[in-house]
């Protein structure tokens, strides 16, 4: 008996900048028909060359795709662009893939819903070339089962994770982990700073900061599991030891360009709970 071939994947790519366009070609590679719609529409010229359909208007791109990137610069464009579509969009999956807020990410659901549309919201974890290689991670969350259809699909550009299904769930990993990168850089950079102007070999230094952000890696499942058994037992420093050091890291920050990193804050929450007689305990309790 021969085999009946299955139809290729029909996605739709609404905007080619950077992402949209890393993300067009790889689904083109991946056996994709891929229709391509760019607010300025020279920029998709290449990717048509290269096989993508070209769509005459926003509503053609998302006519011809069972699944539409929206990989725009940020959710006012989504808004527009969503603003922009009237047509009933059933049996189509709708994903959002920029950077936005957990607001964005549930205004946007509502309006995808509205069409008739299932909602995906998509945090990419990922630079335009290293989407479809092993190092892209993108994080997605709303419609489940919507994920699920296109999971193949999405499995070209790169590790797709589902993380919940509140629309805003992939909106606040995205800012999370963001974050998580934001404190540890800055917080690196206010040190060389400190060690700069006190004269220190910022060299030497740096290579034993390395291994000190190396503790901060190892201690993460440690620091998880004190949080989820809201169990915070003091390790290697007391709340009243840790106190003592933050006090002098504040001094010693004073005048830096990146300021104090939010020390005088979390020295407060630690007096609050040195009060409540809590001081024995670790440095996970300021947020149990
Ligand atoms: N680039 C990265 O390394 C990277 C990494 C992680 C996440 N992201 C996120 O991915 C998203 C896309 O980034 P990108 O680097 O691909 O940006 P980009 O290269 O600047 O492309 C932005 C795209 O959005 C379109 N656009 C902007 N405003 C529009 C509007 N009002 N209506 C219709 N189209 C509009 C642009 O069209 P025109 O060509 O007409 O301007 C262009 O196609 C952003 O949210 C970004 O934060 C990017």
């Amino acid at each position: 008996m021969t085999e009946i071939a299955k139809p290729a994947p029909r996605v739709a790519v609404v905007g080619t900048g950077a992402i949209g366009g890393a993300v067009a070609r790889r689904l083109l590679a991946g056996g994709c028909e891929v229709a391509v719609w760019n607010r300025t529409a020279s920029r998709s010229a290449r990717l048509v060359d290269e096989g993508a359909l070209p769509a005459a208007s926003i509503g053609d791109a998302v006519a011809a795709g069972d699944l539409v990137l929206l990989t725009l610069t940020d959710h006012a464009a989504v808004r527009q662009c969503l603003a922009a579509l009237d047509t009933d969009l059933s049996g189509r999956t709708v994903v959002a893939m920029c950077t936005g807020t957990p607001d964005d990410a549930r205004s946007a659901a509502r309006r995808v819903a509205a069409l008739g549309a299932h909602y995906l919201d998509a945090g990419v974890q990922a630079s335009p070339e290293t989407i479809g290689a092993g190092a892209a991670t993108i994080l997605y969350s709303g419609h489940r089962p919507a994920f699920e259809e296109h999971a193949a699909t999405l499995r070209l550009l790169g590790g797709p994770r589902f993380v919940g299904e509140a629309p805003e769930a992939a909106a606040v990993w995205d800012l999370a982990l963001f974050g998580v990168w934001y404190d540890a850089q800055l917080g690196l950079l206010r040190a060389l700073e400190t060690v700069r102007e006190a004269g220190v070999d910022v060299a030497g230094f740096a290579r034993t900061a390395g291994v000190q952000l190396g503790h901060v890696v190892a201690g993460v499942p440690g620091t998880v599991s004190e949080l989820l058994e809201a169990d915070y037992p003091a390790g290697p420093a007391r709340l009243t030891e840790h106190l003592a050091v933050v006090r002098r890291l504040i001094g010693l920050r004073s005048g830096l360009r990146l300021g104090d990193g939010g020390l005088p804050e979390a020295a407060a929450r630690i007096e609050e709970l040195i009060a409540d007689g809590r001081g024995d305990e670790g440095l996970t309790a300021t947020i149990g």
